[in-house]
């Protein structure tokens, strides 16, 4: 509880560090805490006994000094196409899984969940500056690069191309009107069950030194126009083309709440209003497209892939019609009550940390051992899911009933509270609404003390 002045040195820059052993990593971090050995057992206390394991953890990334855990929960019941998974979800916000795994087990009975693939083509460029005619260079490209690029890539392309992926087109692309000299060589790529960043990086980068040669030794080109620059090579995480539809549908007489708290016009009559102020709102919209995230970003970090490329292009395209809107969208037609989410989702199930991470083995495992296509289809899903629970919650009962009973556990972790003052204090909320304040209040009474302040004495 009590709150001291945690670094006694202050922070000096030091060259070499990643040189250092991994002890002398840890002893330089604790030699600038007020309590070393503290610093050193917390750093210590999350390192695995197995070596084996460790080591494999300290290579995934430079300096690690210890291992970071996330709970990794899961949520039963989810009913996609036909077919039962429970889902591995790696998230630390408390009221995410329970969230999802409400959804689940309300449209269990109301025909589940389903998904469909409406395109998987990924996107890289060579962005570079050109001083000269771009008709010519359209035309040289045209008639003897692209040729070329194909072909010098091969031996890159070969397992890709095994596996029915590969290189789907090359162009050439003008944006000179955007930008004075600037061109891209644009490429899309199938990356089959690999989410394919090494690939389409290591395509565009033999594409790049094809293209610098061949304008190099042409005659067609002045001395000017050769010194055409590429400016860098690089996958774009914007992936409009490599896009899933989640979708959920039910009469409208089943939304009807079996406590009898609402009725389904209630419902449906708000909960159509609430997607409506998503996707004109972009206040509102940010808010929507989080709890969307909430469920898709925790089984991309349990399926070992790259949330931050998954977060960065549904952004783009939720930001595609020129304002920030809403992901997922509603309609009622003929009684019919339709809710849906459309996001690019570029993952792997293979390649990266697929294969290495005992926890993301797992997962994958634990969802029957997916491809790329059906881990889009899971987790397009499960941030449906998500966002049905929230705005189910917010136009009924309001987020908080909910948020604070999961939240609840944390408070009285943060309150150092003993298991006897947890029961106590966990049955009293089984009737009454979680608040901060009461919590503290009912645990102070327990304790006998007039206020937290008497602890820190
Ligand atoms: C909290 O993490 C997510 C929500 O705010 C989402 C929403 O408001 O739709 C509950």
């Amino acid at each position: 509880m009590k709150k001291t002045n945690p670094l006694a040195k202050p922070m000096e820059a030091i060259s070499g560090f990643s040189k250092l052993s991994k002890e002398g990593k840890v002893e330089w971090i604790c030699s600038h805490f007020e309590n070393p050995e503290a610093a050193y057992q917390t750093l210590s206390t999350y390192w695995n006994e197995d070596a084996a394991l460790q080591k494999l953890h300290d290579e995934f990334i430079e300096n690690t000094i210890t291992n970071y855990y996330l709970p990794f929960g899961v949520a039963p019941n989810f009913l996609i196409d036909g077919k039962m998974y429970t889902v591995p979800m790696a998230i630390e916000e408390s009221s995410v899984v329970a969230a999802a795994a409400k959804a689940a087990n309300f449209w269990l009975s109301r025909g589940g969940f389903k998904t469909h693939i409406i395109s998987t083509t990924k996107i890289g460029h060579v962005h570079f500056a050109y001083w000269g005619d771009y008709e010519k260079l359209l035309n040289f490209f045209n008639s003897h690069i692209k040729e070329l690029l194909y072909k010098e890539s091969e031996e890159l392309t070969k397992n890709m191309r095994n596996r029915g992926g590969g290189i789907k087109s090359i162009q050439l692309i003008n944006k000179n009107y955007e930008e004075p000299n600037y061109y891209q060589i644009m490429a899309t790529f199938e990356t089959c069950d690999s989410m394919g960043a090494n690939f389409i990086n290591s395509c565009l980068e033999q594409f790049s030194r094809t293209f610098r040669r061949e304008i190099e030794n042409s005659d067609l080109f002045s001395e000017r126009e050769k010194e055409l620059q590429v400016i860098m090579c690089i996958l774009s995480n914007y992936t409009p083309e490599c896009l899933v539809r989640a979708e959920v549908s039910c009469p409208v007489e089943m939304l009807e709440d079996e406590k009898k708290e609402y009725t389904w016009q209630e419902f449906v009559d708000k909960f159509e209003k609430a997607v409506h102020i998503a996707r004109i709102e972009p206040y509102r919209a940010t808010t929507h497209n989080k709890g969307v995230m909430n469920g898709i970003d925790s089984v991309v970090i349990a399926t070992g892939n790259d949330f931050r490329a998954v977060e960065a292009c549904a952004h783009t395209y939720a930001s595609r019609g020129g304002q920030y809107r809403s992901l997922t969208d509603v309609k009622v037609e003929n009684g019919v009550f339709s809710f849906w989410l459309d996001i690019p989702l570029s993952l792997g199930t293979v390649g990266g940390i697929t294969s290495l991470h005992p926890m993301v083995k797992f997962a994958i495992n634990l969802l029957d051992n997916p491809n790329a296509e059906r881990l889009m289809g899971i987790t397009a899903v499960v941030g449906l899911a998500q966002n049905f629970s929230a705005l189910r919650s917010l136009v009924t009962s309001g987020i908080q009933k909910g948020h604070m009973k999961m939240h609840l556990l944390n408070i009285l972790n943060q309150l150092e509270a003993t298991d006897e003052e947890r029961k106590v204090i966990v049955k009293y909320f089984e009737t009454d609404t979680v608040s901060h304040s009461k919590v503290v209040e009912l645990f102070c009474e327990i304790r006998g003390i007039k206020s937290l302040e008497e602890l820190k004495k």
